[in-house]
C-alpha cells in the first residue's frame, strides 16, 4: 500500500489523514496516510528516510515548511515564491521535489466555494509569516485592487511588500497605522487564533459587504471569525475549506486525480 504523512509539531489534531482518506475512498484509491510529530532535528533524517523507504508523499506543516523548501532538490513556481513546500515527492530521477498548494487553496475556497472576487478588490492581510508568505503569490495573480499588509513587526510585512511590489499594488503598515480605509476582504494570516487572540483591529477596516476569512480553523467560530461577525462583516468564515482545496491540489499532484470537495468539507463540519 502507498504510504504517505503529514509531518510538524503539532501535528496530533491534524484533520489532513482524514481528508486523504476521504479523498482516497472517494477515488476508489488504498492508501496509508499518517501524522507524524517531529522536533526540528529530526526532520531531515526522517524525510530521507520514510522516502528511502518506498514512502510516496508527505505533507509539511507548521513549523517546518521553510526546511521542506530547504530539503527539496526542485520546487514549484508557488512553492519558490512563498520560499516554503507543504508537499514532498520525488521527481522521475528519484530527487526530492516540493510544492505548495496552500495560496492555491485559499484563492479556490474564497472564489469557488464562496462566489467571492478578489479581483478588483481591496484587500487587507493580516500577518506576515509563513503563511502570508505561502498565500501572496495566488491573491496577487487574481489582481486585487490593492493589497495592504498589515503586522506587528512591519520590517516582515515591508520584505513581502518589495518581493511583490512589481505584481501588485501593494503596501506594509503595523496594525496601528491601518486607517479607515474599507477592505472588500481581509485575511487573517496570524498565528494569533492559535492562542484565541486577535490583532488590535478597528470596524472601520471593513468595508460594506465585506467578506473576512480567517486561514486558522477551529471546531466552533475562532477569535477572528467571531469578531468578524459581530462587527457586521457580510461573510466571516475560517480556514477549513482551504485546507481541504490544498489537500486536493496535493492529492491530484499524487495521484493524477482531482477529489471532489464539497462533500469532504460538508462531512468535517458535521459534529
Ligand atoms: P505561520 O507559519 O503560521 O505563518 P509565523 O511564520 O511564525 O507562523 O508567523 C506568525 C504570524 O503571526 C506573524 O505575522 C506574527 O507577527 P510577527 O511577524 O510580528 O511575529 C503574527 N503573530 C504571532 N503572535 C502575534 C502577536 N502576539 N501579536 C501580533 N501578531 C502576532
Amino acid at each position: 500500500m502507498s504510504q504517505y504523512a503529514v509531518i510538524g509539531n503539532p501535528v496530533k489534531h491534524s484533520k489532513s489523514p482524514q481528508i486523504h482518506s476521504l479523498f482516497a475512498q472517494q477515488t476508489g484509491r488504498v492508501v496509508e496516510y499518517t501524522a507524524v510529530t517531529l522536533e526540528a532535528g529530526e526532520v531531515d533524517a526522517f524525510v530521507k528516510d520514510f522516502f528511502a523507504s518506498g514512502g510516496a508523499g508527505l505533507n509539511v506543516t507548521v513549523p517546518y515548511k521553510g526546511k521542506a523548501f530547504e530539503l527539496a532538490a526542485s520546487c514549484s513556481q508557488a512553492a519558490r515564491l512563498a520560499q516554503a513546500v507543504n508537499t514532498l515527492l520525488l521527481d522521475d530521477a528519484g530527487r526530492l521535489r516540493g510544492a505548495n498548494t496552500d495560496g492555491f487553496g485559499l484563492v479556490r475556497d474564497i472564489k469557488v466555494n464562496h462566489r467571492v472576487e478578489i479581483a478588483d478588490r481591496r484587500v487587507l492581510i493580516l500577518g506576515a509569516g509563513g503563511a502570508v508568505a505561502g498565500a501572496l503569490a495566488a491573491l496577487v495573480r487574481e489582481k486585487p485592487a490593492l493589497i495592504t499588509i498589515a503586522n506587528r513587526t512591519v520590517s516582515k510585512a515591508v520584505q513581502l511588500k518589495t518581493q511583490f511590489e512589481k505584481l501588485a499594488n501593494i503596501s506594509a503598515v503595523g496594525f496601528e497605522q491601518l486607517d479607515d480605509t474599507g477592505y472588500d476582504l481581509v485575511i487573517n494570516g496570524t498565528s494569533l487564533s492559535l492562542e484565541h487572540k486577535l490583532p488590535p483591529l478597528n470596524q472601520e477596516i471593513l468595508a460594506p459587504a465585506c467578506c473576512c476569512y480567517d486561514m486558522m480553523y477551529a471546531d466552533s467560530d475562532t477569535v477572528f471569525v467571531s469578531w468578524a461577525k459581530a462587527n457586521g462583516a457580510t461573510l466571516a468564515l475560517d480556514g477549513l475549506g482551504m485546507l481541504v482545496e490544498q489537500a486536493a491540489a496535493v492529492f491530484e499532484i499524487w495521484h493524477g486525480v482531482r477529489p471532489q470537495t464539497d462533500a469532504v468539507i460538508t462531512q468535517l463540519r458535521s459534529p
